[in-house]
């Protein structure tokens, strides 16, 4: 049997897995592949550092370059942008096809990549970078070359779930959510990334590049994290019947495309409201083929390695028996929306005076800004003696901007036509009654 070399860059979290799973299953995987796969390195900062039994310490180096120039397949999974960046263009222009999990250098540099892979005429694959183990690159890039995406939306961050959901179910805080999701290796090795959303939104810009054939970059992606999530917001949204999450979107519109990630308020009824732990999910829309849901473990050593040894066998299988992988496709060249003209139902929480006549002020401000309301709930706020409520606006459908708009002239306050005991007054002798926004959400259809 044929064999082929294969370099592993990087034994963390899942590349130590990646070198487990290949070492302990390598005749499976020769009948799999058509080839042995041979690991020929595994390149890693600190050859001293000890990675378990499962990683053979004679394979281990720090010259990257060596075992690269020496490969059939490179596996990158060492993360960041540089030098990952620059390994990944050296194997490709030495005729080796390149396996990787490295969203954040896709969502940059994909372009770059994926030309030269083309121009090198070897293949490129990336299932780990969206979804760990759940096959939602395969499926965009291959499954559903029959159909037009409309829309997708996801949970693709394991950390940032995880984290919700331990707040939500077990009333943690958000440190000690973080710091074990970290301590199970869902946390990317700086957890920014993670929590503020740039993880979520690399991942975005993938799925959204494959579905409507177009480059997005991650700069696209209008982004927010969950540092700002309180306790209360968990709170509010369970008592109005959603789960908050951190959800990526990715809308064809006729105008354009829109993308966005942040803190979303889920119906409780929604697929995506029973995700729970490090689980991913998408929800994928297409013209012909419907609503198509795909679950798994979103992240972690050992299902992200299985999705990395599936792009290994396909990349191996091209080089025996021939062929490609799908070549990059950006014949839709469709336009991305500003934030602004991104459209959405909307949930506000914000507290007022109790008095005569805020209701229809506070309902004015959004009808003058071209928002329409669907729902208001009013509920006393706090316990002292002056009177305020808690009001909870939900918006149908309307575009980002016009909502901000609305908020940003509520916080400067409300005209309520009263006098001081209360009675009604001209215009002209109206009160301006103070406005506290409490927070400003997206709401996901259901
Ligand atoms: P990790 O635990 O931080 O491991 C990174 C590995 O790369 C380490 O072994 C490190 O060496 C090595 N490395 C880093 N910089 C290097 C350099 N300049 N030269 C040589 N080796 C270098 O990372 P990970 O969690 O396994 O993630 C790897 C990739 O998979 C990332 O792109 C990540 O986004 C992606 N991914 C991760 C998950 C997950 O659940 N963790 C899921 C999906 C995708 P030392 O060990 O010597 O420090
Ligand atoms: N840090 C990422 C997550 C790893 O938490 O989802 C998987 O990409």
């Amino acid at each position: 049997m044929r064999e082929l070399k294969v370099a592993v860059l990087g034994a963390g979290t899942v590349g130590s897995q990646v070198v487990r799973l290949l070492t302990e299953n390598a005749d499976d995987f020769a009948q799999r592949a058509g080839a042995r796969l041979k690991i020929c390195g595994i390149a890693v900062r600190d050859v001293n550092k000890p990675r378990g039994s499962a990683v053979d310490p004679a394979l281990l180096t720090a010259d990257a370059e060596a075992i690269i120039d020496d490969a059939d397949i490179v596996i990158e999974l060492m993360g960041g942008i540089e030098p990952a960046r620059t390994y990944i263009l050296r194997a490709m222009a030495g005729g080796a096809s390149v396996v990787t999990g490295n969203k954040a250098l896709l969502a940059e540099h994909g372009p770059e990549i994926y030309e030269a892979a083309a121009a090198a005429n070897v293949d490129l694959y990336y299932e780990a970078a969206v979804g760990g183990a759940m096959p939602v690159v395969y499926g965009l890039r291959e499954s559903l070359a029959g159909d037009n995406v409309r829309s997708i939306l996801g949970i693709v961050n394991g950390t940032t779930n995880y984290i919700l959901d331990e707040m939500a179910e077990k009333g943690l805080d958000y440190e000690t959510a973080l710091r074990s999701a970290q301590e199970l290796g869902y946390a990317e090795a700086d957890p920014t990334a993670d929590v503020d959303g740039f993880d979520a939104a690399a991942k975005c810009a993938i799925l959204a590049s494959l579905a409507f054939h177009t480059r997005v970059h991650i700069n696209d992606v209008h982004t927010h994290g969950i540092r700002q999530v309180t306790a209360a917001d968990i709170a509010a949204a369970r008592e109005a019947g959603y789960v908050l999450k951190l959800v990526a979107s990715a809308k064809h519109r006729s105008e354009g495309i829109e993308l966005y990630v942040g803190p979303s308020l889920v119906p409780t009824h929604h697929p995506l409201s029973t995700v729970h732990g490090a689980y991913n999910a998408v929800v994928i829309e297409g013209e012909a083929s419907d609503r198509l849901m795909f679950y798994g473990p979103g992240a972690g050593g050992n299902p992200t390695a299985t999705a990395v040894l599936s792009d290994v066998v396909a990349a191996a299988n091209k080089k025996v028996y021939g062929g490609h992988a799908p070549r990059e496709l950006i014949y839709g060249d469709v336009n991305i929306l500003p934030a602004s003209r991104a459209r959405s139902r909307f949930q506000i929480r914000m507290v007022v005076p109790d008095e005569v006549g805020v209701l229809c002020a506070v309902t004015g401000v959004f009808a003058r800004n071209n928002v329409s309301i669907s729902a208001v709930v009013q509920e006393r706020h706090g316990s002292s003696s002056a009177e305020a409520s808690a009001l909870t606006v939900t918006t149908h459908e309307a575009a980002q901007g016009d909502v901000e708009k609305t908020i940003k002239e509520l916080s400067k306050g409300i005209e309520v036509p009263i006098d001081g005991s209360q009675r009604v007054v001209s215009e002209a002798q109206a009160a301006t009654l103070p406005v506290r926004i409490e927070n400003f959400i997206r709401v996901e259809e259901a």
